[in-house]
């Protein structure tokens, strides 16, 4: 209870969020009636109830099938707007959010819009909010790298208000290697990088992530845990892992809550940072997945401390704004 409480207070970074995984269904439902897109579910808790999965695959299905009813910058803005106000109220103070743009392109919704709608918010809940930003491009990892270098080149009229690359979706059969180039062309024009790795993919796929494209941080890691000199490079090196407590759950990369590796990372010396990924889909926003955490494994005040450390830590803002946020923290 008091652990709890600790955890909702605390000022928090969020550093693992796909803006169009926070989409809810009421706005679902909001956004298709507006722009008369026509749904293949009847209700909210229809839809609701169409969230359950067994595996990544099944949840991009929804995900992307949900994503339909963005269509202008209007409706970016209302999604995104959203998120900052639900985190508000979880403490959180800093967001490094991904956005899919070849999943809206394929639509028909140029970047312009794109960009353009999620920005506003986050100019907003910088100003109103006090949440300050980063916003990352993430590929499409089941499209092929042509799509991701295209794409990269699309983005040129908009690299000042991008702040780095991500690699995001079906993991299985699309490792890093595959976008080797377009990764290092991203470095070449001075962006830093994060990929998803190790959610469901081998330690193979994290070791090409460092070796081949050089990452900056790892979404998820988990499979990490199976290769000890795997973990010992990432300690090494310091990197962030982005861990998804309630994100694994649902799409089950965990058994149970009881097994999530996250204290096992935590003492073994890697910066595991908690997030939530998807939020609308997964079942909570940031203060959900330490919840979850604290109820089903023994963390300590100590733990926390640490979690919200590496946070601010693994942030891509300066050593004086990470020394400013951690100080808030003790
Ligand atoms: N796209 C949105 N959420 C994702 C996740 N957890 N893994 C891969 N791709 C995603
Ligand atoms: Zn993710």
């Amino acid at each position: 209870e008091e652990l709890l409480q600790l955890a909702e207070a605390m000022p928090k970074a969020e550093l693992h969020l796909h803006i169009e995984g926070s989409l809810e269904p009421e706005l679902v439902f909001q956004l298709a009636e507006r722009n008369g897109v026509k749904l293949a579910y009847s209700s909210v808790d229809a839809l609701r109830a169409a969230y359950a999965f067994n595996n990544l695959q099944e949840f991009l299905d929804v995900y992307y099938a949900g994503m339909s009813v963005l269509l202008k910058e209007q409706d970016f803005y209302d999604l995104t707007w959203a998120y900052l106000n639900r985190v508000h109220q979880d403490h959180v103070v800093h967001v490094e959010i991904f956005f899919d743009p070849q999943a809206h392109l394929e639509r028909g919704i140029p970047l312009d819009v794109q960009i353009s709608g999620i920005r506003r918010a986050l100019e907003q809940g910088q100003a109103e909010l006090g949440i300050s930003f980063r916003l990352i491009l993430s590929f499409l990892r089941h499209l092929s790298e042509d799509s991701a270098l295209e794409t990269l080149e699309l983005a040129r009229p908009f690299y000042d208000q991008l702040d780095g690359f991500g690699l995001d979706s079906s993991e299985q059969g699309h490792p890093p290697e595959k976008f080797a180039r377009v990764f290092a062309r991203c470095k070449e024009l001075g962006f830093r990088i994060t990929v998803h790795a190790g959610e469901e993919g081998p330690p193979d796929y994290v070791y090409q992530a460092l070796d081949q494209l050089q990452v900056d941080r790892i979404d998820h890691g988990n499979r990490s845990m199976e290769d000890e000199v795997l973990v010992q490079r990432l300690v090494g090196a310091g990197l962030t892992l982005t861990v998804c407590p309630l994100s694994n759950l649902k799409l089950c990369v965990v058994k149970d809550m009881a097994q999530h590796p996250i204290l096992s990372m935590l003492k073994k010396g890697l910066k595991a940072t908690v997030n939530s990924d998807d939020p609308a889909y997964f079942g909570g926003y940031v203060n959900d997945n330490y919840r979850a955490l604290i109820q089903h494994l023994p963390v300590t005040r100590d733990h926390l401390y640490q979690l919200a450390r590496n946070a601010f830590e693994g942030a891509w803002i300066s050593d004086d704004e990470k020394e400013a946020h951690i100080n808030e923290l003790n």
